[in-house]
């Protein structure tokens, strides 16, 4: 265990080569960006302690839209977490506006968002936030990054790294220099020319700003915010010693951190291929659904807040269940799944920032798959062989994908409906009437009503004579096949993974 630093509250981990030993993937392979300098040096989530994870949804199996926005929680640090937290509502409810009226259309309009760390050390911590919004026929990205300060317990947008408004009138300057370097395609708006905070749609111009390992100011701008649309990010780094003068008492120890994080070797672990055992329940084989009347309990979205009750309740009524986990989530909560694997459940790949996969290309996919696969195979030594794809959507090339990657695609035959903020006495009315033998049930282990719904579903499905597997158990010796899709332990396999 590496030494842990406390400071007001706040309780980090130094950014270290890995953390208690795990082989936790780093989430900067998440992000394209171009070629250093503009790199910025994530931290690894695994190495923060008191880091947790929220979720708004909408849209899993009803509705018009897709949504989900992820963002982390840290303890001690409450005007972050109400920064954070008060910035996802905003963006739910720009994007329900802009959809409201809309036709139902093919594919569905979806916000997501997902988060890094660009720092998190006792003087700095920093998130930042990449949101994609696809409507119409692409996606249109974009990045904000609140800073949050150990001493003052304040939290800030990315201006706070600055001196005050000349500070940014002058940053303004530089990086239109910058800009023109890079040739005509790229034009500053006028907000870039006067250094204005204009509150936009998308954000402002100076709304996500981070340091790079030497303490280069990196400025990202967001898609289509400084150039055509098909140049994607830009981002401009302002070298250290232009930029020193120019920074706030924050914007400093904010530097100064991430230049100690490089002079600690903050080295990442690199992604080695696996050769990681498939991922079984330990006690697979406990329970023959071929003689009693099984079902498969499936929590999808987490860890989260809510997934330690959880886990406890289902070990105290000795129930097993498949947890499909998100990939960001479990790199903040690794504890969390390690415990999902040695309490008898299945841990399953729900990838890793719940974007549609039925609108990704082959690459984006298995980026997705295998990165989410390799995090969880990092901390419970056992890779995922089983995909719930977000909101069940599935295209012939997320089947291709599958296949390639010997992963099968789960989706289910009965929804408790518990994402639209049902009660928990509706959440388990609606599990238990639904179930029959060879029931995957979809549950959501983000939502606090979900796991309250628990012990009713247990205690009246086991009154009906129901014993509680993993989803590969429901298919017994048949086993399960890589590409396929299955959405009930009933039907036989669809030969085509087919939405
Ligand atoms: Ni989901």
């Amino acid at each position: 265990m590496h030494k842990s630093r406390f400071f007001s509250g706040i309780a980090l981990l130094a950014l270290s080569a890995s953390g208690c030993g795990l082989a936790v993937a780093s989430p900067e392979r998440d992000v394209v960006v171009p070629a250093e300098p503009t790199l910025i040096d994530f931290v690894d989530p695994a190495t923060v302690i008191g880091l947790s994870t929220r979720t708004l949804t909408e849209g899993d199996s009803e509705g018009s839209r897709y949504v989900h926005i992820n963002y982390p929680e840290f303890a001690g640090a409450d005007k972050l977490n109400r920064e954070l937290r008060d910035q996802a509502e905003r963006q739910l409810q720009r994007f329900r506006t802009r959809t409201r009226d809309a036709e139902p259309v093919s594919p569905r309009p979806e916000l997501n968002v997902d988060w890094q760390l660009a720092a998190a050390s006792p003087d700095a911590v920093a998130v930042r936030l990449r949101t994609g919004e696809f409507q119409g026929e692409s996606w249109a990205n974009s990045t904000r990054t609140f800073w949050f300060d150990p001493h003052t317990r304040e939290a800030t947008g990315s201006t706070g790294l600055l001196a005050g408004r000349a500070a940014l009138v002058r940053l303004a300057t530089l990086v239109k220099e910058r800009l023109k370097e890079r040739g005509d395609e790229v034009e500053p708006g006028d907000e870039v020319e006067r250094g204005d905070e204009v509150e936009r749609d998308g954000g402002d111009e100076f709304d996500s700003m981070a340091f790079n390992r030497r303490g280069d100011l990196v400025v990202e701008f967001d898609d289509c915010q400084v150039g055509p649309c098909s140049l994607g990010r830009v981002a401009v780094a302002v070298p250290a010693e232009q930029v020193e003068p120019l920074l706030s008492e924050l914007g400093r120890q904010a530097q100064r951190s991430v230049r100690e994080n490089r002079a600690q070797g903050g080295d990442k672990p690199s992604f080695t291929p696996t050769t990681d055992p498939d991922a079984v329940s330990n006690r697979a084989g406990s329970v023959d659904c071929a003689k009693v009347k099984c079902v498969a309990l499936t929590f999808d979205d987490g860890p989260g807040p809510y997934t330690g009750r959880l886990l406890d309740l289902l070990r105290r009524e000795r129930a097993r269940a498949t947890f499909f986990v998100v990939g960001s989530n479990a790199t903040a909560q690794p504890a969390l799944v390690r415990r999902m694997s040695t309490e008898g459940h299945l841990v399953g790949n729900h990838t890793w920032a719940h974007r549609d996969l039925s609108k990704q290309g082959s690459s984006k996919i298995t980026d997705t798959l295998g990165k989410t696969g390799d995090v969880v195979s990092g901390i419970i030594g056992q890779m995922p062989k089983l995909v719930r794809p977000p909101y069940g959507a599935v295209s012939q090339q997320v089947g291709n994908v599958a296949r390639e990657m010997g992963l099968s695609l789960v989706t289910w035959d009965v929804d408790t409906d518990d994402q639209n903020g049902g009660k928990a006495g509706d959440i388990a009315e609606r599990a238990v009437r639904e179930a029959h033998p060879g029931a995957i049930i979809l549950m959501h282990d983000i939502h606090r009503e979900t796991v309250d719904a628990v012990p009713d579903i247990l205690k009246r499905l086991r009154g009906k004579g129901y014993s509680f597997v993993t989803v590969p158990e429901l298919y017994g010796s048949a086993g399960m096949q890589a590409g396929r899709l299955y959405r009930s332990g009933n039907e036989l396999p669809r030969k085509q993974p087919l939405t």
